[in-house]
């Protein structure tokens, strides 16, 4: 949540920081701002609404002339969205301006401190006591102040910082937020992803918590808390850089439901040798794999959802038992978890405060961590004993798609891993299991092929007030991915409803004309989807039957999607792409911000 980029070197600092923001305004969007130093001091320009609005108060960054800025986009969490609550903060005299990610937990205890030094507060921000804090400890070296700020700091933070006294550095400093420097010929950069600062380099360092940087154009050093220099290690970012553009798109989401089969032909390959799942980067033996008392899955959002998914398929296939919960539960719910359990955090950033927490608390009693995320070098990558990446490339949608695809995938992988280790196995099964899985990026461009069909159905029904998802176990869990996606981008109110849970209660819900979508996929539940579509049928509504070629639903649904046979426990990462589309389609029709939705962020670095 909120995006900050900092830029050093030969070129004009504010069309440089304009461009990093927008290839983080996914991060936040409800205002923008940057600081410059210029000949006349440090300058400051920041407004309210999406980064254009700033663009053109300040004409693209040519009204600010300046080497080296920072920048911030924002996602309000103290403080409205407005243009004195917009980053960057200044100090009282003007002396610093600093651009924050994160939250002072105790800003207000350093704010009442500060007042009785009479500082003056003009923003609700937590921030602005960054600014005043540095002023305060200044005594002419600023990474002396830096220190003194942060041992005093309760929260999480990735900051930019500029100083009157400086104009050949800028300084930055994280703790439990992300920054990440990049290294550029005659140029140094700061951002919160690598997608703002891609384009002009490769070379970046990772950051440890509470190390401090000082960039000048020539260089970047690293220092700890102690003020000695830390020896930091070149990371190369393999990622391409067409994968943070919109490439002739309209929108990022359409983009990376496209990009899905190639995602997960990445993810799943390498992992495939001889026909064998091998993975690599898991320590865990079979002997471990046998130990295991229970499997804990604890993610937000989506990555949630891809745990329910999870729980059905291992379960199914390794009998070990499952629990999913949302990380923010799991955190506070005292949960018996201990040595022999296995907790699986699932996360496309890496960064979800609650996941990361959850995975904390796990790992206080003891419970082994394996993660499954998409941001190499992140928060939950590090604070984890194994990691499995999604190689999905960049995702800058703010409703994800070839990210949870990409975690099912994983998902599958490590099911099948874990019970070939088990022996629960035959070598027939294994071997149709992984044919299943290497088809499955060609499954996926299949179902991809037919979102006309989708898209007409979208143009039906984008009108509609409420949407009911529906299915059973496995459609269960795609149906509540298909809800969320729905409602996030549309606007449009949805639930969903293990398909027999239905009549307790909410079939009160569905009158004439209410849109049903009924997942049928799994073949074991078709008939028992279908006894609760003519439930729904008999009450009024309107349903879109979800199934595969072996069962098509034409003649019991009004309106169809037909989806190829593949091994059940894959199902789901057919059945969601419709939903995907559906989705996209009806926000598109809506005219919806569909990158942008209204409220959200797509990396929530807060409680
Ligand atoms: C936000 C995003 C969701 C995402 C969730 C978890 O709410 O909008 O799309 O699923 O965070 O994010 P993570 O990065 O942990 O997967």
């Amino acid at each position: 949540m909120c995006g900050i980029v900092g830029y050093i070197g030969e070129n004009q600092a504010a069309p440089f920081l304009l461009e990093g923001l927008a290839r983080l305004e996914y991060r936040g969007y409800d205002s923008a701002g940057v600081a410059v130093y210029t000949d006349d001091g440090i300058e400051i320009a920041k407004s309210k609404g999406r980064l254009q609005v700033l663009s053109d108060q300040i004409h693209g960054g040519n009204d600010i002339n300046g080497f080296m800025g920072i920048g911030h986009t924002r996602w309000a969490t103290h403080g409205e969205p407005s243009d004195i609550n917009a980053h960057p903060h200044a100090s009282v005299s003007g002396k610093f301006a600093v651009v924050h990610n994160g939250i002072i937990e105790n800003y207000i205890e350093l704010k009442t401190k500060l007042e009785k030094h009479g500082y003056t507060f003009t923003s609700d921000t937590d921030t602005e006591v960054i600014a005043h804090m540095l002023e305060y400890y200044y005594k002419g070296d600023v990474l002396d102040a830096i220190i003194r700020i942060i041992n005093r700091l309760e929260g999480s933070y990735a900051l930019g910082i500029l100083c009157a006294d400086c104009p050949d550095r800028f300084f930055a400093v994280r703790k439990s937020s992300p920054l990440i420097v990049g290294l550029g010929r005659g140029e140094n950069f700061i951002a919160s992803d690598v997608a703002a600062i891609l384009k002009h380099t490769r070379d970046i360092y990772y950051l440890e918590d509470n190390e401090i940087v000082e960039l000048t154009s020539d260089g970047v050093k690293v220092y700890n808390k102690d003020k000695e220099e830390v020896p930091k290690e070149i990371s190369k970012i393999t990622w391409d850089i067409d994968a943070a553009e919109k490439g002739g798109y309209e929108h990022f989401m359409m983009k990376e439901i496209e990009e899905q089969p190639t995602a997960l032909r990445n993810t799943i390959s390498p992992r495939i040798k001889d026909g064998r799942i091998i993975l690599d980067s898991v320590s865990l033996t079979k002997d471990d794999i046998k130990n295991i008392r229970k499997i804990y899955i604890v993610a937000c959002g989506s990555a949630y959802h891809v745990g329910v998914v999870g729980k059905y398929v291992i379960e199914r296939m390794c009998r070990i038992p499952v629990e999913v919960q949302v990380a923010s539960e799991f955190r506070y719910c005292d949960p018996i978890v201990g040595s022999k359990d296995l907790v699986i955090a699932i996360s496309q950033s890496g960064e979800t405060a609650d996941t990361l927490a959850a995975l904390k608390e796990a790992k206080d009693h003891g419970a082994r961590i394996l993660s499954i995320v998409n941001v190499e070098g992140s928060a939950i990558a590090k604070a984890s004993d194994d990691v499995i990446y999604t190689w999905a490339g960049p995702e800058i949608a703010v409703a994800t798609t070839k990210a949870y695809s990409t975690q099912l995938a994983v998902i599958y992988l490590m099911a099948g891993y874990m019970s070939e280790k088990l022996g629960m196995l035959t070598s027939g099964e294994y071997k149709r299991f992984i044919d299943d899985l290497e088809r499955l990026p060609d499954l996926v461009a299949e179902v991809l092929k037919n979102k006309e069909n989708v898209q007409h159905l979208a143009s039906m029904f984008y009108n509609c007030h409420s949407i009911f998802f529906i299915g059973r176990n496995l459609d269960y869990a795609v149906a509540l991915e298909g809800s969320l996606k729905l409602k996030e981008i549309s606007y449009i109110h949805s639930e969903a409803y293990a398909a027999g849970e239905l009549k307790h209660g909410t079939i009160s819900l569905i009158e004439d004309g209410t849109l049903v979508i009924a997942l049928a996929t799994g073949s074991g539940l078709f008939d028992k989807t279908v006894s609760n579509v003519k439930e729904v049928k008999a009450r009024g509504a309107v349903v879109i039957g979800v199934s595969t070629t072996e069962n098509p639903m034409t003649g019991i649904a009004d309106h169809t999607i037909t989806l190829p046979e593949t091994t059940d426990v894959m199902l789901p990462s057919l059945t969601v792409i419709p939903l995907q589309l559906f989705g996209y389609y009806v926000a598109s029709n809506k005219g919806c911000d569909i990158d942008k939705p209204k409220n959200l962020a797509k990396s929530v670095t807060v409680e």
